[in-house]
């Protein structure tokens, strides 16, 4: 659905983008993360026709970005990271503007803007002036702006940054429920949040992949299934070499009292904590979680 094909843009020194392939699929949700920095908005900007890039194209239901930018623009809606809302209109009027200038028939439009009144959780706000809101508030109106001409495509920008965690949640589940529906980018800060939305995450840094897969993928990938964490009360002996020893061990790492096991499997963790003998004082296991990836990609 979305063909991003070696895009390259620098900002006078500073290369936003080198040379960048990305495939998002049809009824996708793909996650960007990478840290400040990385290109995500660069990205974005250049996909809904905003920013034109160095070189490199991006084919939006094989349209390029170079030919039919009204096209393509009609076709996405984007939430970006500050969403510049004007701020004298109240609610429903702003959401009205944008519903006619994105050509929603006129007899449709009342019945829209009720609908994404209803679905951002926002009617009882609809004759308020934007001026009035909260961030909160604001993200579910700038969402609602974005669906507005029900669009194919969504892109959302850091949606959840800054707003509290029960506004978060909410943005969440408006986002899960667009699901399916619609191809969706998201790019966020938030590990959990690309975990539990994403069917792929992409890791961006520098204006460049450094890795790509859907989030369980990305975590078997990297330290294994499981994380054995196991404390003793002396440390030293041979342990590690016996730990190692087992088939499902990929890994062992010793940090004072402390040993960190990565597993492939579950089968041998009664024995390996036998070879312990007794001398320990807690044992925790833990799956790794994709915040363990994004930070073992960048050790690399
Ligand atoms: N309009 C601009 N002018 C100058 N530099 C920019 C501009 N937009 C982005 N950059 C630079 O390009 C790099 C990538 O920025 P951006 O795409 O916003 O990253 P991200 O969204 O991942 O934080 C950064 O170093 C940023 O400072
Ligand atoms: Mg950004």
């Amino acid at each position: 659905m979305i063909e991003i094909e070696s895009l390259s843009k620098s900002f006078g020194k500073i290369k936003a983008l080198d040379n960048l392939n990305l495939d998002i699929k049809r009824g996708e949700l793909l996650g960007i993360i990478g840290p400040n920095g990385a290109g995500k908005t660069t990205a974005i900007r250049i996909t809904c026709c905003i920013l034109k890039p160095d070189s490199g194209d991006v084919l939006v239901d094989g349209m390029s970005i170079h030919q039919e930018q009204i096209k393509i623009k009609s076709m996405i809606g984007y939430l970006p990271e500050e969403p510049n809302l004007y701020e004298r209109f109240k609610a429903r009027d702003l959401l009205s503007y944008f519903a006619e200038l994105y050509g929603v028939p006129k007899g449709e439009i009342d019945s829209r803007i009720e609908e994404l009144l209803e679905l951002v959780n926002m009617s009882h706000r609809a004759e308020d002036r934007i001026n009035t809101f909260s961030k909160g508030l604001r993200q579910r109106v700038g969402i609602a702006r974005a669906l507005v001409h029900d669009p194919q495509i969504l892109i959302f920008d850091e949606p959840t940054m800054g707003l509290d965690p029960a506004t978060a949640h909410n943005i969440r589940e408006f986002i899960r429920e667009l699901k399916g529906d619609k191809t969706i980018i998201l790019c966020t800060h938030y590990m959990d949040e690309a975990d539990s939305l994403c069917d792929r995450v992409a890791i961006l840094n520098q204006g460049r992949i450094m890795d790509m897969g859907t989030p369980q993928d990305l975590k078997s990938n990297i330290r294994g299934d499981l994380i054995l964490n196991i404390k003793v009360e002396n440390p030293g002996g041979d342990v590690v070499k016996a730990i190692e020893g087992f088939s499902t061990v990929e890994d062992v790492e010793v940090a004072d009292n402390q040993y960190t096991i990565s597993l492939k499997s579950k089968n041998d963790i009664k024995d390996i904590i036998n070879v312990f003998e007794g001398n320990i004082l807690s044992v925790n296991t833990k799956e790794p979680t994709l915040e363990d990836v994004f930070i073992n990609s960048f050790k690399q």
